[in-house]
């Protein structure tokens, strides 16, 4: 084996990864403007650290792997830390999880894990904040983990960060409260749309955008930035305690945000089993973690386990998934959906994200392409969250190729050549063909056989499908006489007589359809079950339904929880002779829609009453309380008026209540109401 050989490819490669690693570091910490995900920087990262420690001799003098964080800016004073600030291990996976509790066993000589803390782990900026005297004196980043960067100016303005501490029995002389800067997800999105409209930098991710905002070398700007905090740790300090979880409930007493979803874990079992549960309820959070860190809980322990390198023994970061990755936009596909409205979805170079193939993501309107300058060929962030369809988020522009076209939105319809429309005031273009626009026809026979509407089990997309390439269907109301067709049904691969029969006596069965699910099936924007459960209430059978929706659009507008726009959009429909026609044609095929029947249990105190709820509920959730309520049979309602029976009243209830009493409406508590409900 040519060993020289070797050496020179791997001290190649070295070199290579270490330029790398520089050049995206650079652009990380100093211009928050990154050019890779983090997950890719990661890799990038481990394979050179992999490579020094197998060859050291080929390790470069400025390797990237021996500092910690960004160089310091020079923008702001530079201060080092009394206690540096320290990065932590990774672990990627249950073995990883195994090494670390051995590692502690086997330093502190104990086939027993101490005690473990986990805190999610907070994607944002970390900051130091310095209190003497209980007062706010000096916030500093982590910078290269000596030696930060001085915004105590722009810390200042962070709201969930208290000026002073609270005064409790222990307010240290002295005491660095550490934690992350970060933004809330819902925040982030609205900033970002903010900056598009102003024609404004797109942060890739909300870590970028605080990092960006914490960076702003005028405070008011920062100021007008949605910024949070969250404790989690302290640096220097002139006061002890026994365990960490100590020094977390101390600093919420001293009015701090602490992290939330901490648990005290025993064994690597429980570990694992908190970690997936975390990483379920992690979209939901509202707020960004790229993982979950483990920390001894007990500080003695901490301390004699110490450090290797710049990361604490007692403590790793177990990393979830990354959701977010970067990848090539091949091509832009514009889809129709049931209700005419269309979308652009992005055809991407397929990648994982967050554990998942991802090779569609959706650019949800023109605003979106143009604000962004999003072009096919572009190198691209993809981002998904949980369950979240996938989106194209920014474009890296220094990868973009040489030659490229800015994005122009197709005027027609790709399904019927119609003109697309975008109506004044609204984000989307729209094919206002709908009875006769083939991928609308195909989207509306989806929406009719699912499972809230027809619910024809054995029928779906792809049976859909392949009937419409038949000819057996062209439109919704054919479905109901495919049994005219089952001779050539039988025929047709992959169809036996038994399945084929099934289908046929689903359909049969379905066309009994109680009234709300009848007009959901209709499919007119923005009128789902629940509206149609509203209007089925109120009209009690379809013919009345119909009238009102024809001649009386009036009618509809009365209705608590049905808006001027949904009773335009009803009322529209019903003008159309179309519409009207397969209405008719579905009846015809023997569909029919039963007057409508309140739910069961209509014997209970609050069976057809009007109910409104007011003020803050202490037992049940509203949504909770308003499902009980209906089940009873009670109608829910959101405004007091004398047809008003009941005002639930909690706490600190205001206008409602008095308005009820000025009424007369009988008025009851939370509890009395529960009482009632039990
Ligand atoms: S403890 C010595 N706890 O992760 C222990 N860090 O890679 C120091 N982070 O610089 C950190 N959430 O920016 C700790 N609950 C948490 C955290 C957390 C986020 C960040 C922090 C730190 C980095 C380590």
């Amino acid at each position: 084996m040519d060993l020289f050989g070797a050496d020179n490819k791997v001290e190649q490669r070295i070199k290579q990864l270490t330029q790398e690693v520089l050049h995206h570091n650079k652009l990380y910490h100093t211009h928050d403007e990154p050019e890779i995900s983090d997950a890719e920087y990661d890799q990038l990262f481990h394979e050179l650290k992999s490579l020094e420690e197998e060859f050291p001799h080929l390790k470069q003098a400025n390797s990237p792997t021996d500092q910690v964080g960004a160089a310091v800016k020079n923008t702001f004073k530079s201060v080092p830390h009394n206690v540096p600030m320290l990065s932590l291990g990774n672990c990627f996976n249950e073995e990883d999880v195994q090494d670390f509790v051995k590692r502690i066993g086997r330093f502190l000589n104990s086939g027993q894990l101490p005690e473990l803390v986990a805190e999610p782990k907070i994607d944002g900026v970390s900051c130091s904040i310095r209190y003497e005297k209980g007062l706010l004196v000096q916030a500093l980043t982590r910078g290269d983990g000596k030696v930060g960067e001085d915004i105590t100016a722009n810390v200042k303005t962070i709201k969930s960060i208290p000026h002073f501490l609270h005064k409790t029995a222990n307010v240290p002389d002295v005491v660095e409260v550490r934690g992350e800067i970060y933004m809330r997800d819902d925040d982030f999105e609205k900033l970002n749309e903010a900056q598009a409209q102003n024609s404004g930098k797109i942060f890739a991710n909300s870590r970028n955008a605080t990092a960006g905002s914490v960076r702003q070398l005028d405070p008011k700007v920062v100021a007008s930035r949605p910024l949070k905090f969250f404790a989690y740790a302290l640096g220097d300090k002139s006061i002890d305690f026994q365990n960490h979880f100590d020094e977390l409930s101390a600093m919420n007493e001293w009015g701090f945000e602490v992290v939330e979803e901490v648990a005290v874990l025993k064994d690597v079992a429980s570990i694992m089993e908190h970690y997936y549960a975390l990483q379920q309820k992690r979209p939901a959070l509202g707020y960004p973690i790229d993982g979950i860190v483990y920390k001894v809980n007990d500080i003695a322990l901490q301390k004699r386990l110490g450090f290797v390198a710049k990361a604490p023994r007692w403590a790793t970061a177990h990393k979830f998934p990354a959701e977010q990755v970067t990848t090539v936009l091949n091509d832009i596909e514009i889809q129709v959906g049931r209700t005419g409205v269309v979308t652009p979805v992005a055809k991407l170079k397929p990648v994982a994200v967050g554990g998942v193939r991802v090779s569609n993501a959706t650019l949800h309107n023109e605003d979106y392409i143009i604000e962004r300058d999003i072009r096919i060929g572009d190198t691209v962030f993809v981002e998904r969250a949980g369950d979240v369809i996938p989106k194209v988020v920014k474009v890296v522009e220094s990868k973009r190729p040489a030659v490229t076209e800015k994005y122009n939105f197709p005027k027609n319809c790709p399904s019927c050549d119609h003109s697309l429309l975008r109506e004044e005031g609204e984000a989307a273009f729209k094919c206002v063909n709908h009875t006769a626009c083939p991928a609308q026809q195909r989207e509306q026979m989806v929406h009719v056989v699912s499972k809230n509407v027809f619910d024809i089990d054995g029928l779906g997309p792809k049976q859909i499908d392949l009937f419409l390439k038949e000819g057996f269907i062209e439109d919704w109301a054919d479905i109901f006489v495919l049994k005219d067709h089952r001779d050539a049904l039988l025929n047709l691969k992959g169809f036996k007589e038994k399945s084929v029969d099934n289908i046929l006596t689903a359909i049969e069965t379905a066309k009994d359809i109680t009234l709300p699910r009848f007009i959901a099936a209709l499919g007119m924007h923005m009128v789902g079950t629940q509206v149609a459960t509203l209007l089925a209430e109120r009209f009690g059978d379809f013919e009345s339904f119909k009238q009102a929706a024809i001649h009386q659009p009036d009618q509809l507008v009365d209705i608590d929880g049905i808006g001027e726009v949904i009773a335009q959009n009803i009322h529209q429909t019903f003008q159309h002779e179309d519409s009207l026609k397969l209405i008719e044609k579905v009846l015809r095929f023997g569909v029919m829609p039963k007057p409508y029947q309140p739910p069961k249990g209509q014997d209970g105190f609050f069976a057809g009453k009007t109910v409104v709820l007011t003020g803050t509920l202490s037992t049940l959730g509203r949504s909770e309380a308003k499902e009980k309520l209906a089940q009873q049979g009670a109608k829910v309602s959101s405004s007091v008026s004398s047809k008003t029976d009941f005002l639930i009243a909690g706490e600190a209830a205001g206008s409602k209540l008095k308005k009820a009493k000025d009424l007369g409406v009988h008025v009851l508590t939370e509890q009395e109401m529960i009482a009632q409900l039990l």
